[in-house]
């Protein structure tokens, strides 16, 4: 066989072993294999010159030195590819590695609003209230007639209440006027005219819209309405319940003191202060120094409430009452501005995790 021939079965014979070669410790021998310095095939074949006839040594030269770059440059990507694998070998070996510390999960958290209605929820649920709850898109009649608001009277101005545009049939005739509850007490009239009969013990949590923004105001904020109905309810079992309930939701040594007031379904009416959390009745910032913080409304049902809801004022008597949740929960938290409640910030939520 010629040499070049021969060189021709080397080539084939180095691309069967680097074909084979899988990890290091093959390649390795590969390499010494064909090029190590001492013992590598190639290293002889130049040596071999002085047996090639004169005419031929120009063509094998070549084809000795296109073996020698065909076999470095495999044995040298082999080297790249073996490297690529070691590096992604070691970091899977990093990823599992069972000595790091481990991460701790992330858990969500309710929002200060949901944590003061669930609190407000369980105190009256101990106290015998089950939840009611009704549409946050209202009519007129639930929201303002039915709780003794006159038509044109100046009291639905005071609650600047948010309208929504009436819809107009073909004919030109208009849908009925809906607004967005201003208060939470309509719920007090679907849960009257929807019952069959007093006894009645129920609390409405909600959302509730007034034409109103500024730092302690915000268009959208939350009240929690309360309504007891029975035979021989007095003020002072609203008043005993409104102590009761204060002192569960802020803590046993809040006191509270009623001002006389006026809503046009409860007479008499009041207002509810509970001594300031912050300053515990001393006098601080946040009760413009007068010790009182101011939470609730709340009085006995108007008789002509109860009646145009079918109930007997002449048997049954009642009483109401309306928290905002808000306020309660900016108070707890700390919080100077309703729309930090609203903004979605997750820090917020970081800091009311109890
Ligand atoms: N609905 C009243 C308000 O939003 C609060 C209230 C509720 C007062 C029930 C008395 C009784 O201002």
């Amino acid at each position: 066989m010629s040499a070049t021939g021969d060189l021709a079965n080397l080539q084939k014979e180095f691309e069967q072993q680097a074909s084979a070669v899988v990890g290091r410790e093959a390649w390795d021998a590969l390499r010494i294999a064909w090029v190590g310095r001492k013992q590598g095939k190639l290293k002889d074949l130049m040596a071999r010159m002085k047996d090639i006839p004169p005419e031929e040594r120009r063509d094998y030269g070549q084809a000795v030195n296109r073996l020698k770059t065909t076999v470095e440059q495999r044995i040298q990507a082999l080297d790249v590819e073996l490297e690529a694998k070691e590096k992604a070998a070691s970091r899977t070996v990093t990823a599992l590695d069972v000595t790091l510390p481990g991460r701790k999960p992330s858990l969500g958290t309710l929002h200060p609003i949901t944590l003061v209605a669930r609190q407000i929820e369980s105190i009256f649920a101990e106290l015998g209230y089950s939840v009611a709850e009704g549409p946050e898109i209202e009519d007129d009649y639930h929201n303002f007639e039915a709780l003794n608001f006159p038509p044109d009277h100046p009291a639905r101005e005071t609650q600047d209440t948010l309208f929504l545009e009436r819809a107009q049939a073909d004919d030109g005739t208009l849908g009925p006027k809906l607004l967005l509850r201003t208060h939470t007490s309509p719920v007090q009239i679907r849960t009257m005219l929807g019952r069959e009969k007093p006894p009645i013990r129920v609390i409405c949590p909600g959302r509730v819209y007034r034409n109103d923004n500024d730092l302690r105001h915000s268009p959208m904020f939350h009240q929690v309405e309360g309504l007891a109905i029975a035979e021989g309810l007095t003020f002072g079992d609203m008043k005993g319940t409104l102590d009761a309930f204060c002192k569960r939701l802020f803590s046993a040594d809040t006191d509270i003191r009623l001002r006389p007031s006026f809503f046009p379904f409860t007479e008499p009416s009041a207002e509810v202060d509970v001594t300031c959390a912050a300053c515990k009745g001393k006098g601080c910032a946040t009760c413009s120094d007068t010790g009182w913080m101011e939470i609730l409304g709340c009085g006995m049902v108007d008789p002509r409430v109860l009646e145009g809801c079918g109930i007997d004022p002449d048997r049954y008597s009642g009483y109401a009452f309306g928290l905002g949740i808000d306020r309660v929960a900016m108070n707890r938290y700390n919080i100077p501005n309703i729309r930090v409640l609203f903004e979605n910030d997750e820090r917020l939520l970081r800091q009311v995790r109890t």
